[in-house]
C-alpha cells in the first residue's frame, strides 16, 4: 500500500504534502487500466485532463446537453458495468474508467417531407426495434433517466406522439444503443419520431408563423440592424434595463 501511495503521489506531481493529505484529498481512479490519484470533487472529464488525457473528440460542451462524453466504468467489489457522462459525473475512490469518443450505430436515411406520420412508419425504417426483449437495460442505461425501453414500445405501437414526449430530453449519447441486445439505434429512431411529431402531429403555433411572416416583410430590419451596430457597452445597458442579467 505504502508502495502504492508513494507511485501514485509521484503521479499527483507532488501536490499533496504527505501520504495523509494524499489519501484525504485524492481519490484512486484507473484510466484505459492505469492507476491515477487524482483530486476528489472533478468530474470524470476533469479527472482524466488532470491524469494528462486530452479530448480532440468525445468532448463537447461541457454542461450535459451535447451528449459527446460517454462514458463507461466499474467500481472496485461491484459487479455492476456503469454508465454516465463524463462532465457530469464525480469520481469516486476505486473507478476502473474508460472513455466512449464514438460508437456507431445504423442511421435509416429518409426525406421528411415525404414520411407519412402513419402507425407503422418507425417499424418500416427502424425494422430492429421489433427485436426488443424488454429487458430494461436502456432505461438504466440513460443518464438522462429517460423512460427509453417505454418509448421503445410505444415505437413500437406506432404512438409517435408519446415517443417524443417521452424522449424530449435525449441528448443523443448513444449508451442505451451501447447496452441493447437487441442492437436498437433507439436514439436515432426517438429523433425520427420527434421529427415526424414536429412536421406532422404537433398543433402549429400561430403566433410563431405571425412572427415568421413579420421577420419575412422587414418589420425589425431597422431595430436589427441598430442593434448589430451597437457597442459592448450600449447592448449591456440594454440587457439590464431588460432585467435578463443581475
Ligand atoms: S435515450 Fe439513449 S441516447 Fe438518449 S440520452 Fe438516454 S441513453 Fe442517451
Ligand atoms: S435494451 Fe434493447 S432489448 Fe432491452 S428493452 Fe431496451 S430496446 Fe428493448
Ligand atoms: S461534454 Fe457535452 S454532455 Fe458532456
Amino acid at each position: 500500500m505504502k508502495k502504492q501511495a508513494a507511485e501514485a503521489k509521484y503521479r499527483v506531481k507532488g501536490e499533496a504534502e504527505s501520504e495523509e493529505e494524499l489519501e484525504e484529498k485524492y481519490v484512486r481512479v484507473y484510466i484505459m487500466g492505469k492507476e491515477y490519484m487524482v483530486p476528489a470533487g472533478l468530474t470524470i472529464l476533469k479527472a482524466m485532463e488532470y491524469a494528462g488525457y486530452r479530448f480532440i473528440r468525445g468532448c463537447g460542451c461541457r454542461a450535459g446537453f451535447c451528449g459527446a462524453c460517454s462514458t463507461i466504468y466499474r467500481l472496485k467489489n461491484d459487479y455492476k458495468l456503469y454508465t454516465a457522462l463524463a462532465c457530469q459525473t464525480s469520481v469516486e475512490d476505486g473507478m476502473f474508467l474508460v472513455q466512449l469518443p464514438f460508437t456507431p450505430a445504423n442511421r435509416s436515411k429518409y426525406d421528411l417531407e415525404k414520411v407519412k406520420p402513419t402507425a407503422n412508419t418507425l417499424l418500416v425504417y427502424y425494422p430492429e426495434l421489433a427485436r426488443c426483449v424488454s429487458c430494461n437495460t436502456c432505461t438504466k442505461a440513460c443518464p438522462q433517466e429517460i423512460e427509453v425501453m417505454d418509448a421503445v414500445q410505444a415505437a413500437i405501437r406506432g404512438d409517435i406522439e408519446r415517443v417524443a414526449n417521452l424522449t424530449f430530453d435525449c441528448i443523443q449519447c448513444g449508451l442505451c444503443s451501447i447496452r441493447c441486445p437487441a442492437e436498437i439505434p433507439q436514439y436515432h429512431v426517438f429523433q425520427m419520431a420527434r421529427r415526424i411529431y414536429g412536421k406532422y402531429i404537433v398543433k402549429k403555433a400561430r403566433h410563431v408563423e405571425e412572427r415568421i411572416k413579420e421577420i419575412r416583410e422587414g418589420k425589425y430590419d431597422e431595430e436589427m440592424e441598430e442593434l448589430v451596430a451597437s457597442p459592448p457597452e450600449k447592448l449591456k445597458k440594454l440587457y439590464k434595463s431588460l432585467g435578463r442579467v443581475e
